[in-house]
């Protein structure tokens, strides 16, 4: 270590405490993206940590979208050293079901060293990391070691289509183009898990998501189950005949052509998971689950991580209110998605699932099928000069070298840095697997974030290191 880390991390450990009032202050506000009552509480969120960053003094400013606005700030430039892109979302899903949660999502509660509130580490906790940080650099070295560049979004939870524009330079203005702005050496996201307490990872790669909204019609109204019932097409049964059609009970997703591009798992991934030695009974267990189930012939882990899946999301039809009542509805729906692999590509899906369901669909039926979102999977390169300085930041952080892993859930953007930006990302998340994003109860645990915190102020350090080599 040498003197300028031991300084910042004796500041960092002094501003713990205020450190962890900041977070409560961030996650007081209700950032929800999806839901435009929510709109005043997304702007202050965005407003509260442009002016974070001011504070800091990089320049900040909020990029006006055709949706939420993004924030971006950039440290000065520092001759001759590495640039940083770091990403993260500062938008949150909404809190709902409410009466689940123990105390309001948006009043922050401590209990047992964890921060129970919306956004605790999806992705309002993880990201103040790396601000808090640069504060460290910037309060004890009065500079950083390397340019980092934030681009911090409000509308990852919804789709993030004012990001997509500014990428594709629809904000540009006569400035500086989006493309030149974020030019970078590398991306930095924290905004996935770590394999398990005290097991700090570096993920390499992310599934991909097709998401999809299919309505049926049948007849004209609603039907006497009795009178009409085995003669006209009820597109309740019509949508679960489909739907159990899109996979067989080996967990095999029956779409022409769907494992096509599959990237398989090498045999060295497949010892290494090995080697992980996932309890699957502990995890029944967590879950109340008596069995683990999916595609034959993979374990638990390869089917989370590598593996396409199929789930449906929501579906409705016909009476659902108390008591029974025979009827045969005219209409129902659901939405599903698929998660994806590299190489799988959703336009590519979307094709062989239009023909899949045709072939599926009794006649009598009208059937819409609505194309929601979609991005392709990636794998990261793992002998990445980057993986080295990040391991190693990571254990001085978190007192223990990160395994390698890769992860179920989706980060859209990633692709397009790597397609438009040319670079690719160190996913360094500070998660754990039962943080409950997305879910009542979100919580993030205050040792992680202070450990993130000490990670992220080492990595600036081993990155700026990394030209001199
Ligand atoms: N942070 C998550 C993605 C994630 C979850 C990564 C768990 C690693 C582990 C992100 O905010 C998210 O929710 N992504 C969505 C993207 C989708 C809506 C396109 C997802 O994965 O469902
Ligand atoms: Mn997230
Ligand atoms: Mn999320």
């Amino acid at each position: 270590m040498t003197q300028q880390t031991a300084n910042i991390q004796n500041y960092l450990d002094e501003q713990a405490g205020r450190f962890q009032n900041e977070l409560c202050d961030w996650l007081r506000m209700a950032s929800v993206s999806t839901d435009s009552q929510f709109a005043d509480h997304v702007r202050a969120a965005a407003g509260w940590l442009r002016q974070r960053f001011d504070d800091l003094g990089f320049q900040s400013g909020l990029i006006e979208t055709c949706g939420h606005p993004i924030v971006y700030a950039e440290s000065p430039p520092v001759p001759g050293a590495p640039v940083v892109l770091v990403y993260g979302h500062y938008d949150v899903q909404p809190p709902d079901p409410l009466d689940l949660w123990h105390t309001p999502p948006f009043e922050p509660r401590i209990e047992d060293g964890k921060v129970f509130a919306r956004g605790a580490t999806d992705d309002k906790g993880q990201l103040l990391t790396h601000v808090l940080s640069c504060e460290g650099w910037m309060k004890t070295a009065g500079a950083l070691p390397l340019q980092i560049k934030f681009l911090i979004e409000g509308e990852e939870e919804c789709g993030s289509k004012g990001l997509y524009e500014f990428l594709a330079g629809k904000y540009d203005g006569d400035g500086i183009s989006a493309h030149d702005r974020l030019a970078a050496d590398i991306c930095v996201i924290s905004d996935s898990s770590q394999y398990a307490p005290g097991m700090p990872a570096i993920t390499y790669g992310l599934k991909g998501i097709t998401y999809y909204e299919l309505r049926l019609d049948g007849p004209n109204r609603d039907l006497h189950s009795g009178t009409f019932g085995g003669s006209v097409s009820n597109p309740a049964n019509a949508l679960v005949k489909i739907l159990a059609g899109l996979i067989d009970d080996a967990g095999r997703v029956q779409i022409p052509g769907f494992y096509d591009d599959v990237i398989e798992l090498t045999e060295r991934e497949r010892e290494e998971y090995r080697s992980l030695n996932f309890d699957d009974a502990a995890a029944r267990q967590d879950l109340a689950v008596d069995a683990f189930t999916g595609e034959a012939g993979y374990s638990t882990l390869e089917r989370r991580w590598a593996r396409p899946t199929f789930d449906i999301n929501g579906l409705w039809s016909g009476y659902q209110g108390e008591g029974a009542k025979t009827v045969l509805p005219a209409k129902a729906g659901a939405k599903f998605s698929f998660r994806l692999v590299p190489d799988q590509q959703p336009e590519k899906i979307k094709a062989g699932l239009e023909r899949r369901i045709k072939e599926l669909c009794p006649p009598g039926i009208r059937m819409e099928l609505i194309d929601m979102h979609g991005a392709p999977g990636v794998l990261l390169p793992i002998d990445s000069p980057f993986m080295e300085p990040a391991a190693r930041a990571i254990e001085a952080g978190f007192g223990t070298r990160p395994v390698f892993i890769r992860c179920g859930g989706s980060i859209p953007v990633v692709g397009a840095f790597k397609e438009m930006l040319g670079i690719d990302t160190l996913l360094l998340g500070w998660g754990q697997d039962d943080d409950n994003p997305h879910s009542p109860n979100e919580k993030f645990s205050l040792e992680d974030f202070q450990r993130g915190i000490k990670a992220s102020a080492c990595l600036w350090q081993e990155i700026a290191d990394m030209k001199q080599s």
